[in-house]
């Protein structure tokens, strides 16, 4: 009896085994194809997400937030409206730490103008949307150029907004807008260098060539 049983139980395994893994391999196939139906992985739109993501150095948890930062106001009523308002704060707050960290006897005039700089719709935020290459990834409508400086700074800035709400905070997003913007070389420095170039152009006739409302975040790295 005790023998019959263990038989038993073996042969339903057995019988178990054969009809179960085919129907796994089956629901498995399906889900394959499945999700190469209505995954959108292949999209260039969804493609050029990727790339974007390593170009940062941050992956997203939930991409769809950085699919709406890479949405303009003209391609639909999903959009990085809000999205760059919070964007831009990031990049302020963050800017703000660093400039009293350094200095906190700074004034609210040099305060104020050296965030400016940082966030500037016509400089500095445009160039680093550009050279993320940001015009070719961000969505408008058809009649919209996607590389006006507008449509670039919105897209820059709510990139740092969607990662600031996929993370759940600011901190890092500021870390990753610095990495994107110019590593740890901070205004000051940047602007110490401009200065340098200034006194350049004063002392040696021979570089007065160099224009003289030289936009800090456009100068070349300093020598180390
Ligand atoms: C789009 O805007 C950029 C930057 O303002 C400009 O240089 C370019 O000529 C514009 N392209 C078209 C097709 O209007």
């Amino acid at each position: 009896m005790k023998m019959y049983s263990g038989r038993f139980a073996f042969t339903l395994s057995v019988i178990l085994f054969f009809t179960i893994i085919p129907n796994i391999q089956k629901s498995h196939a399906a889900n394959e194809v499945h999700d190469r139906i209505f995954k959108p992985t292949s999209s260039p739109f969804s493609t050029a997400l990727e790339t974007l993501q390593k170009q940062i150095g941050y992956n997203f948890q939930n991409v769809g937030l950085l699919r709406r930062a890479m949405t303009h106001g003209s391609f639909s009523e999903e959009n990085n409206r809000a999205l760059s308002i919070l964007g831009g704060n990031v990049i302020e707050t963050s800017a703000s730490l660093r400039l009293l960290g350094k200095d906190i006897d700074i004034s609210s005039k040099d305060l104020n103008r050296r965030l400016s700089e940082i966030s500037k719709v016509e400089s500095s935020c445009t160039s680093d949307g550009m050279r993320l290459g940001l015009q070719k990834v961000v969505r408008v409508s058809p009649k919209t150029n996607s590389s006006t400086p507008g449509v670039v700074c919105s897209a820059f800035r709510a990139m740092f907004g969607a990662i600031a709400l996929d993370i759940g905070k600011a901190d890092d997003a500021g870390d990753i807008f610095w990495n994107v913007h110019g590593g740890d070389v901070g205004v000051g420095d940047a602007l110490a260098w401009k200065n340098e170039c200034y006194w350049l152009v004063n002392t040696h006739s021979e570089l007065s060539f160099m224009p003289y409302n030289l936009n800090a975040d456009e100068l070349p790295s300093p020598i180390a």
